[in-house]
């Protein structure tokens, strides 16, 4: 058995902050803005919640499966901006969804969520543990940005997307996922929930911390080089995908891993310039865009790519 993706969804807070916004705020400039990262606006909640944009992201998915929440088996939130640290968002979620037979659980593993989660979803339903699973990635980014860096605060949004799964035949193909926590230091956040937190909020170490270039470099070349392996391990040829869903963190970034895969940029979509980064909600947000424009069609092969803090990166196959 494998999961087959049934039905998608994604939700974006309407109140947006363009560059000239930001421009406002620290010393940059729509020019650079755009030049360095194709951001040109993010969406920045006023009154969502992590597990509120979830929730909205997950009806429009059921609904575009065709499935009652109470079939759903299993709720996976994907989200470093959980409201609560008790109960977790995937309770919260299945609370508001009425999804009464599903079991519930976070993943906390950043812009990488989605993907490691679209994994374990694969690997409930293909053990046959689970069969209908709610996968959601949700994040409300602009609680833990440091809104005075302009070194990362141009980056970063607010959104959620999620995904159904159903099971049919087929066997699963393998993945290619990566941790490095040795090198966890260059984007961090410490969490605001433990001894001596006032002293961490005083220093800034409860916002975001990033070391762009760290960043950047890392993923341009580990991005590219996950792919490459993914394809070596299903032998699939990277002329024979029909799209690279990457993680929306940098235009660059999305660019040079096309770049360097020598496959024209027409095949990797893209959407930072409506929302930024919004971490493990990027690929399930625009998974859901290519979905709704009818992009995807029946037997398309789908390399699903992400990376972030952890660090953590990897590559998955996705047959539509
Ligand atoms: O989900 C994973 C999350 N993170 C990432 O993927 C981040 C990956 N890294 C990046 O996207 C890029 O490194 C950034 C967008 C963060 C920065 O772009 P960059 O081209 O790497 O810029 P840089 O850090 O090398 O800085 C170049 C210059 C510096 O000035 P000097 O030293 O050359 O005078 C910076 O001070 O640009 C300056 N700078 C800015 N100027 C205007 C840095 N941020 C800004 C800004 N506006 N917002």
């Amino acid at each position: 058995m494998i999961g087959k993706i049934c039905g998608t969804g994604s939700y974006a807070p309407s109140n947006y902050w363009d560059n000239n916004d930001l421009a406002k705020m620290v010393d940059t400039s729509d020019e650079w803005i755009r030049e360095r990262t194709g951001v040109v606006r993010r969406h920045i909640s006023v009154d969502d919640t992590t597990v509120s944009m979830a929730v909205k992201a997950s009806r429009a998915a059921l609904e575009n499966a065709g499935v009652k929440p109470e079939e759903l088996d299993l709720i996976i939130v994907s989200t470093i901006t959980s409201n609560k640290i008790i109960p977790c968002a995937a309770c919260e979620v299945q609370k508001e969804l009425g999804a009464v037979n599903a079991t519930c659980f976070d993943m906390s593993a950043a812009c990488s969520g989605f993907l490691f989660g679209y994994n374990a979803a694969q690997a409930y339903i293909s053990s046959g543990m689970y069969q209908t699973v709610l996968l959601v990635g949700s994040e409300m980014l602009s609680q833990i940005v440091n809104w005075q860096d302009r070194s990362s605060c141009i980056l970063f949004g607010d959104g959620a997307g999620a995904a159904v799964f159903r099971p049919a035949e087929g066997v699963l193909p393998p993945c290619v996922t990566y941790s490095d926590g040795a090198k966890g230091q260059v984007l961090s956040c410490e969490s605001r929930h433990q001894k001596g937190w006032e002293e961490k909020v005083k220093e800034g170490s409860t916002v975001v911390y990033m070391d762009g270039r760290e960043v950047f470099k890392f993923a341009v070349k580990q991005e590219p080089a996950a792919i490459r392996k993914l394809m070596e391990l299903t032998g699939e040829k990277l002329e024979d995908i029909d799209w690279f869903i990457l993680h929306q963190a940098n235009l660059r970034i999305i660019e040079s891993v096309a770049k360097r895969l020598k496959v024209d940029m027409a095949k990797f979509p893209t959407n930072i310039h409506e929302y930024g980064n919004t971490s493990s909600a990027s690929i399930a947000i625009l998974l859901d865009e290519m979905n709704r424009k009818g992009m995807l069609k029946e037997g398309q092969k789908i390399v699903l790519s992400g990376f972030g803090a952890g660090l953590s990166w990897g590559a998955s196959l996705l047959t539509w």
